[in-house]
Order: C-alpha cells, then sequence, then structure tokens
C-alpha cells in the first residue's frame, strides 16, 4: 500500500526515455569560431583546452568540419593585427572578421554565421568602445560609441552575416544598429543581442583567447551586477522594445533564474556558455575530478531545460560527437 505515490515506477530505464522533456539536438547549438589575424598556423589557447585561434586560411575547412558534423551556426570572434583608440580594423571592409566571415560562406554557405559587435579587441585600451572622461572618472562612453557599433554591424552584414551579435552592453545599441541596417538594405539581417550580460569573472579565459583584457578599470559600468534580477531582465526588455529579434543571458549556468524569466518575454533565447564555464569543467576533468562528457551534457541540458533556444559552448564540436554516439 504505502507509499501511494511511486515516482519510481516510470523510471524503468524502457519507460524513461519515452517521458524525457529535455533533449539536446545539433540544432541548438552554436560554435564560437576565433580566428586570428596573424596566425600562420593554429594557435593553442593555454587556459581553453582544446579550443584554438585559427589562421585566416582555415576559416572555411573549420566551417566545413562544423558543418559536416551537424553543427548549423557559428559566432565569430576575430583577433586583429593592430589595435587602436577607435578599433578602427573592427569596420574594415578587409578586417580579419569581415574576411573571415566571406570565407565561411564562400565555403559552406548554408552555414548561419553569426558576428559578435563590439570592439574590445580592437581597442587598444580594450574597453568595448570608444573611451573618454566622465565626472566618475575615465570610461566607456555611451552615445559616441554607438556610430562604432553601428559601422561595425554594417562591415559585418555587408560581408554576408546572417545574424550580428552586438555584445557591448551600450543603451540603445539594437535601435541603433536595427536602423543602420534597414537604412542600407539589411533588413533581413537579425540582431541576436547580447541583451543580459553580467559582469562576470568568467570571462576570464576568452580575454586571454581574444586578447580583450582592459588597461584600466572594468566593465562593471556597462554589464549588469550578478546579484540584481530586476536589472538583468530590464536589461533584455528594452533590447526586445529596441527590436531586438534573440535575446542572450550570458554566462549561463549561474543565471538560469534570469535565462527562465527572459524566456517569457516572447521571442528566442540563446544562452552564453562562457569560457570559464568551459575552463572549471576541462581543469576538473583533466584531473579525473568530473567527467568531462557527463558534467558538459548535464550543464547543457539544464541552460536548455531552463529556457534556451540556443546555447552558445565551445563544447558545440563534442556534443555533436557524443550525440552521434547515442544513436
Ligand atoms: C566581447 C565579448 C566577451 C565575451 C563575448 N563577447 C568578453 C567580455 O565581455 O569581456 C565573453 C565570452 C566568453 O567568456 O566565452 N565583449
Ligand atoms: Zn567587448
Amino acid at each position: 500500500m504505502f507509499p501511494k505515490r511511486r515516482m519510481r515506477r516510470l523510471r524503468a530505464p524502457v519507460i524513461r526515455p519515452l517521458l524525457a522533456e529535455t533533449a539536446l539536438s545539433k540544432n541548438d547549438l552554436v560554435a564560437p569560431v576565433f580566428i586570428d589575424e596573424t596566425a600562420q598556423k593554429q594557435k593553442s589557447i593555454e587556459s581553453m583546452p582544446g579550443q584554438v585561434r585559427y589562421p585566416l586560411a582555415e576559416a572555411g575547412t573549420v566551417a566545413r568540419d562544423l558543418w559536416d558534423a551537424g553543427i548549423r551556426a557559428l559566432l565569430l570572434f576575430g583577433i586583429p593585427r593592430k589595435k587602436d583608440e577607435q578599433a578602427s580594423c573592427a569596420f574594415d571592409p578587409n578586417g580579419i572578421v569581415q574576411k573571415a566571415v566571406r570565407a565561411v560562406k564562400r565555403e559552406v554557405p548554408e552555414m548561419v554565421v553569426i558576428t559578435d559587435v563590439c570592439a574590445c579587441e580592437y581597442t587598444d585600451h580594450g574597453h568595448c568602445g570608444i573611451v573618454g572622461v566622465t565626472r566618475h572618472g575615465p570610461d566607456l562612453l555611451n552615445d559616441p560609441s554607438l556610430d562604432l557599433m553601428d559601422r561595425i554591424a554594417l562591415s559585418h552584414a555587408q560581408s554576408g552575416a546572417d545574424i550580428v551579435a552586438p555584445s557591448c552592453m551600450l543603451d540603445g545599441v539594437v535601435q541603433s544598429i536595427r536602423a543602420a541596417l534597414d537604412r542600407e538594405g539589411h533588413s533581413d539581417v537579425a540582431i541576436m543581442s547580447y541583451s543580459t550580460k553580467f559582469s562576470s569573472a568568467l570571462y576570464g579565459p576568452f580575454r586571454d583567447a581574444a586578447d580583450s583584457g582592459f588597461r584600466f578599470g572594468d566593465r562593471s559600468t556597462y554589464q549588469v551586477p550578478p546579484g540584481n534580477s530586476r536589472e538583468a531582465v530590464l536589461e533584455s526588455m528594452l533590447d526586445f522594445d529596441e527590436g531586438a529579434d534573440i535575446l542572450m543571458v550570458k554566462p549561463a549556468g549561474f543565471y538560469l533564474d534570469i535565462l527562465a524569466e527572459v524566456r517569457t518575454l516572447g521571442i528566442p533565447v540563446a544562452a552564453f556558455q562562457v569560457s570559464g564555464e568551459y575552463a572549471m569543467i576541462k581543469a576538473a576533468a583533466a584531473r579525473g575530478w568530473l567527467d568531462e562528457k557527463e558534467v558538459a551534457l548535464e550543464t547543457l541540458t539544464c541552460i536548455k531545460r531552463a529556457g534556451a533556444d540556443l546555447i552558445i559552448t565551445y563544447f558545440a564540436r563534442d556534443v555533436a560527437g557524443w550525440l552521434d554516439e547515442e544513436q
């Protein structure tokens, strides 16, 4: 008789799979790809084992390999030869990302190419736009940086990007980029906004990978404090209002409550499992303390369960292989 409700009945091996609510699929995944203008061959990234900076000459083959593995979208980051105060290489029609977009599209036209629209890889001071002196000291200037973001996004669209992804957290950047794209005939290019981006310590390895660390200050005047949930959701609501096509929560795993809430706004939501989340799993796995595959799949399944339509993850290529094994 007792207990009345036996939860274990439906967990029998033959029944359990029928009732699975959340299954990862290759269509959920976006693979970040670093292209380094100065690289002649692949350069390893110490704090991100398994990830590399590719030379431009390999951009097409990387895309081909990902496509053949079943990955349908990639997020491109460029590491330029030259940095300056104005981030001029970021909107150069022959800049590294612009060339990489064309190379990928030439090799795999069906690949959905997403580009990161930001200036921190291109500025000598490492901040995400134009810096100046404010009443609180040197800081990222909001409105003067908007024009820069428009130019970067436009140059990506002109090179063939399908989706542009502003990651600078400037107020009004989505509206500004949308207007610029529409004005220049790119109304079909979508905007995936890094709409809720926390001021997180988990971006450390990325800053090694993309050489985008800052010379002074930090990003806390433009990114969301990790403990503030209403502010976090409001950031995404504003980008929704400004016309974003896809919202994003970043990092992913520590912020699932925010992801679940942003999902209710009604448009697709991406989650970015960032470099630090990747590095933690890799480091523990290298010591034999965690099972890399099991933990990676668990984190990604939970990110999907919380509401992500898309997951940007450095595990994308591995996951594609793991999903194949299971069939
Ligand atoms: C650029 C950008 C960053 C990341 C994505 N785009 C770094 C930052 O904001 O400092 C982080 C990605 C990661 O850690 O994997 N603004
Ligand atoms: Zn940036």
